[in-house]
């Protein structure tokens, strides 16, 4: 199977005003691959538009939404309908983490993180699943995470998602052949991330982590994430030393 070639690609970007779908967003554009740029914040997205065009990008379009309401979700699946019918590659990077104990955490903390991190990409994904497997093609990106893969504290709503992300998107995997499906985990990579992340009580953090601030650039991270697209490989870690941590795991759970 050829490498993509991310010319005159048509590809939805969902989490596209922040972190690493905005990193992606931009190294697409300067190598002229077509855009649909999502996230909740309309504003942003429609500067973020013209900065695209300035880059490559020979046309983009802006679907502003909110993961969280099924309505919302369908609404913006059918305005990609009507411009595309479906597109060449979906990049899912619209997330939100967690920094709270399970004690402390209210059940309405579990379900939101479900709807934005799981449920709203099972519904992306599957609403083009007929016309790509019409028309023998279609690709998926799966912005996971390492805590997809290992348990984590202060994450569990998070991690239960990401988790989940994995049963559904590698079985999805063995029931469509013609599907391309990339599940890629960061490790500690410098966005507002654990900014916006959830505490108990469904308040955002506001501050930035020291492992994030630390972190690997959203630009570096994207220059990897693109050569594991173009490869098309299945699952790839990418995240510096934590990624021993998941092998660590696989093999001899009770060390770590
Ligand atoms: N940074 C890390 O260290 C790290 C590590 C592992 C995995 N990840 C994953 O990477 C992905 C991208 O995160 P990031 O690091 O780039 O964080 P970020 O800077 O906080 O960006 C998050 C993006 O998701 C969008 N988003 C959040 N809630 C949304 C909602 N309810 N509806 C629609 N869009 C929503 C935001 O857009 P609006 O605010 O405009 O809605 C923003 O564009 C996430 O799935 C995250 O779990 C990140």
């Amino acid at each position: 199977m050829g490498k993509i070639n991310f010319k005159d690609q048509k590809i939805w970007i969902t989490g596209a005003s922040s972190g690493i779908g905005l990193a992606m967003a931009h190294s697409l554009a300067k190598v002229g691959a077509y855009l649909v740029i999502s996230g909740r914040r309309q504003e942003l997205l429609r500067s973020l538009k013209e900065d695209l065009i300035g880059l490559g990008s020979p046309g983009v379009d802006v679907v502003a939404f909110d993961l969280e309401h099924s309505a919302e979700v369908e609404a913006a699946v059918q305005e990609v309908r009507q411009l595309w019918g479906a597109p060449d590659i979906l990049i899912l990077s619209g997330g939100l983490s967690q920094r709270s104990l399970v004690i402390e955490t209210e059940l309405k903390v579990y379900r939101r993180l479900m709807e934005v991190d799981y449920m709203a990409n099972v519904a992306l994904s599957k609403a083009f699943l007929p016309q790509w497997q019409k028309d023998n093609r279609g690709h998926i990106v799966i912005i996971s995470s390492l805590v997809g893969k290992i348990p984590t504290p202060y994450r569990s709503g998070y991690a239960a998602a990401k988790h989940a992300l994995h049963g559904y998107f590698e079985s999805l995997r063995a029931e469509h052949a013609h599907l391309k499906i990339n599940i890629i985990c960061p490790g500690f990579i410098h966005t507002q991330v654990s900014v916006n992340a959830l505490t108990g009580d469904n308040s955002a953090l506001g501050q930035m982590d020291r492992a994030q601030a630390e972190g690997m650039k959203a630009e570096v991270f994207t220059r990897k994430a693109l050569r594991v697209i173009k490869a098309n490989r299945a699952l790839s870690l990418i995240g510096g030393k934590k990624v021993w941590g998941v092998h660590l795991y696989t093999f001899m759970p009770s060390i770590l």
